[in-house]
């Protein structure tokens, strides 16, 4: 005969913050906790578990250790209503059935296969260029040996991908460095027209290369935050080097320093080719370029959105996206301003 669930082992289901179900001998639902009951909305106690549990691996489990079998763990899917992945622990419980723990690790195996996409992809980015590296040393040393003039080209050519390299890593880098920082947010006061200033003078040499006016619209009054002075310098950068490298050659680049309520607003607008929507969400994401294989733009590393994505975490900032193809493109960052003094 199976036992009827103590009042303490109802109190000890009713403590687990994750779904847990208790079995009887014959697995028939004895208990559950309000977790369990979420997850499971056909739970009803006394019916047998197979009516709620659709899994036979589990249910499988479940037999073994009503059987005498010690607990296992296994992976339990559910993908409706929204897929998730869960950790089920079935454990014996001596005199009264079985224990069925889960954990939802759905969110740890997210981050995991983030992490694998974004080594696989870093990878990736890095093979490129050293492909094309040692395929002009192989020429150098073989055909090229005696042609001065091949010479020339292949060892321009291999230093442009070493270049490439050097951005990749120097990218990577500050991401991750920027990452380490954690959530602290920045408590220096810092003046944004100076940081725009300074990101504009830092760029004019490629504007000129791309035949670009960069037309800065602010005025010497201070517009402050709480920041970190070289990581807005860096976001600006990013943007601006965006707004000439993927904007129209011969185009306009206009910065905006604006002071709203609580907050300073940047804007760096170009009028360039645009971006259709589809990419618009996706711009942020590492490695993530809109532009065809062969677009003039393509020489960037994919990184420049992520790490003023992470940049705006830590300074409590927002970025918004705003484009029309064949118009132009607007990106928006709003940052709260400093306190008065
Ligand atoms: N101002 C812009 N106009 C058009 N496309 C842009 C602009 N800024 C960014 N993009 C698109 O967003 C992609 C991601 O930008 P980013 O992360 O800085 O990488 P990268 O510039 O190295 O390619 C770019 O490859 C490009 O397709
Ligand atoms: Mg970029």
């Amino acid at each position: 005969m199976p036992q009827p669930v103590s009042a303490p082992l109802s109190d000890l289901l009713a403590a687990l913050s994750d779904p847990a179900i208790v079995v009887d001998v014959e697995a028939g639902i004895a208990a559950y906790n309000r977790p369990a009951e979420t997850l499971f909305t056909g739970l009803k106690a006394q019916e047998t578990l197979s009516l709620a549990l659709r899994d036979p691996d589990a249910l499988a489990g479940v037999a073994g250790v009503l059987a005498g079998g010690e607990a296992v763990e296994l992976e339990h899917v559910r993908h409706a209503p929204d897929a998730r992945v869960f950790l089920l622990r079935i454990a014996p419980l001596r005199d009264i059935g079985a224990l069925l723990l889960f954990r939802d690790v759905s969110e740890a195996r997210r981050i995991e296969k983030m992490r694998v996409d974004f080594v696989a992809n870093a990878s990736h980015e890095l093979r490129t260029p050293l492909a094309a590296l040692i395929g002009a040393v192989d020429t150098l040393l073989g055909p090229a040996r005696n042609d001065a003039a091949a010479q020339t080209t292949f060892l321009a050519m291999m230093r442009e991908q070493a270049q490439r390299m050097r951005r990749l890593v120097d990218d990577l880098l500050s991401l991750s460095r920027i990452e380490s920082k954690g959530a602290v947010v920045p408590s220096d006061r810092i003046d944004l027209v100076a940081v725009a200033n300074e990101a504009c003078d830092m760029l004019s040499g490629l504007a000129a290369e791309h035949s670009t006016m960069i037309e800065r619209r602010f005025g010497a009054e201070p517009a402050l935050i709480l920041g970190d002075r070289d990581e807005m310098v860096r976001l600006l950068e990013n943007l601006i080097e965006n707004a000439i490298r993927h904007g129209r050659l011969g185009g306009r680049v206009a910065i905006a320093v604006t002071r709203g309520a609580g907050s300073v607003d940047l804007a760096v607008t170009d009028d360039g080719p645009g971006i259709a929507p589809r990419h618009i969400p996706r711009l942020t994401e590492r490695f993530y370029r809109a532009e065809p294989r062969d677009g003039r733009g393509r020489t960037g590393t994919g990184l420049g959105l992520a790490i003023v994505k992470h940049i705006l975490q830590r300074h409590r900032g927002r970025l918004s996206i705003e484009s029309e193809v064949g118009q132009g493109s607007t990106f928006r960052v709003r940052l709260p301003a400093a306190p008065e003094a």
